[in-house]
C-alpha cells in the first residue's frame, strides 16, 4: 500500500467515525458494488452504528444478491434488505410489460422510480444522513461531485466518502482487505445495476456506459442522486 493510499484509508475512517458520531441516525445506501463492498468493510471493520441496506430492485443478478450472505458470513452482519412496493411493481408490470424500460426515457425512469427511488425514501425514513459510493471518475456527471452534499430532495446530509477514489484504489483495497466483492466483475462488468439494464463495457469505454447502453440521450442516472435543488443529473452535465 502506498502513502496516499493509506491517507485516503485513514481519511475514509475518520469521516465514517464523524458520520456516526455527529450526524447519526446514518445510512449506507449499498449496490453491493466494489466502492460500497470497501465502505461497508471499514464501517464492520470499525464497528461504526450506521446501518447498510441494499434496494432489491426484484430485477438484480444472483451474483450481486449473494452478497448478502457474503458479508453475513464474514462479517456477522446482516444488511437490510429494501423491496420496492408489490402493488407499483404489479401496476407497472400489468400494464406496460415487465421489460418496458427498453421503449424510452420515460418507461425506463418510472421503473427506477418504482424499483429504486421509491424504496430509497422507505430506507431513509428517520434517517439524519445517508452515504454513497459514488466516485467523480465514475462519469462525467460525477466529475464535479462532493465530498459532504445536502439531499434537498429528503432534506438529509449526503456523503460521497469515496469521491477521489481512482478505480485502482478500491481494487487495492478490495485485494488487501480480502473484501468479498461481485464476481460479475471478473466478467468484464465494472458498473453493475439491474440485470437487464447493466452489461459488460468495452476497452476505452466509460466507466457507465454499459448501464442503460441503449438511451442515447437523457437521463443515464436512475434517480437515486439528484442535484441539490432536486433536479436528476442528466449526462453531460456536472454536478454544481
Ligand atoms: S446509480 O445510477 O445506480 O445510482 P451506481 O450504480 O453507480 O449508480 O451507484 C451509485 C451509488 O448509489 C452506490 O454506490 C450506492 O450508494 C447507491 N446505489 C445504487 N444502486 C443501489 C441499490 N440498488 N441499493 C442501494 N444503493 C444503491
Ligand atoms: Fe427498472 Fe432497469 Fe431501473 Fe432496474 S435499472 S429499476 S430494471 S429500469
Amino acid at each position: 500500500m502506498n502513502g496516499t493510499q493509506a491517507s485516503r484509508i485513514a481519511d475514509l475512517e475518520r469521516l465514517l467515525r464523524r458520520i456516526a458520531r455527529e450526524h447519526a441516525p446514518s445510512a449506507l445506501a449499498s449496490s453491493l458494488s466494489a466502492e460500497d463492498m470497501v465502505i461497508t468493510d471499514s464501517i464492520l471493520r470499525l464497528g461504526l452504528d450506521i446501518e447498510i441496506f441494499t434496494l432489491d430492485t426484484g430485477r438484480m443478478h444472483a451474483d450481486t444478491l449473494n452478497l448478502v450472505s457474503a458479508i453475513r458470513e464474514r462479517y456477522g452482519y446482516t444488511m437490510r434488505v429494501q423491496q420496492p412496493e408489490s402493488e407499483a411493481v404489479t401496476d407497472y408490470v400489468t400494464r406496460f410489460g415487465r421489460d418496458a424500460f427498453y421503449t424510452g426515457p420515460e418507461l425506463r425512469e418510472r421503473c427506477c422510480a418504482i424499483r429504486k427511488v421509491a424504496p430509497l425514501g422507505l430506507a431513509l425514513r428517520g434517517k439524519r444522513s445517508w452515504i454513497t459510493g459514488q466516485r467523480r471518475a465514475q462519469s462525467a456527471t460525477r466529475s464535479a461531485l462532493a465530498l459532504q452534499e445536502f439531499d434537498a430532495a429528503r432534506g438529509l446530509a449526503k456523503f460521497n466518502p469515496l469521491v477521489e477514489w481512482s478505480g485502482d484504489e478500491v481494487w487495492s483495497y478490495i485485494g488487501a482487505h480480502r473484501v468479498p466483492y461481485n464476481r460479475l466483475y471478473d466478467q468484464g462488468y465494472r458498473s453493475i445495476g439491474c440485470a437487464p439494464c447493466t452489461r459488460p463495457t468495452v476497452a476505452g469505454e466509460d466507466v457507465r456506459a454499459g448501464r442503460w447502453w441503449w438511451e442515447q440521450s437523457g437521463a443515464r442516472e436512475c434517480g437515486l442522486h439528484v442535484a441539490g435543488d432536486g433536479r436528476l443529473v442528466r449526462s453531460g452535465e456536472t454536478v454544481s
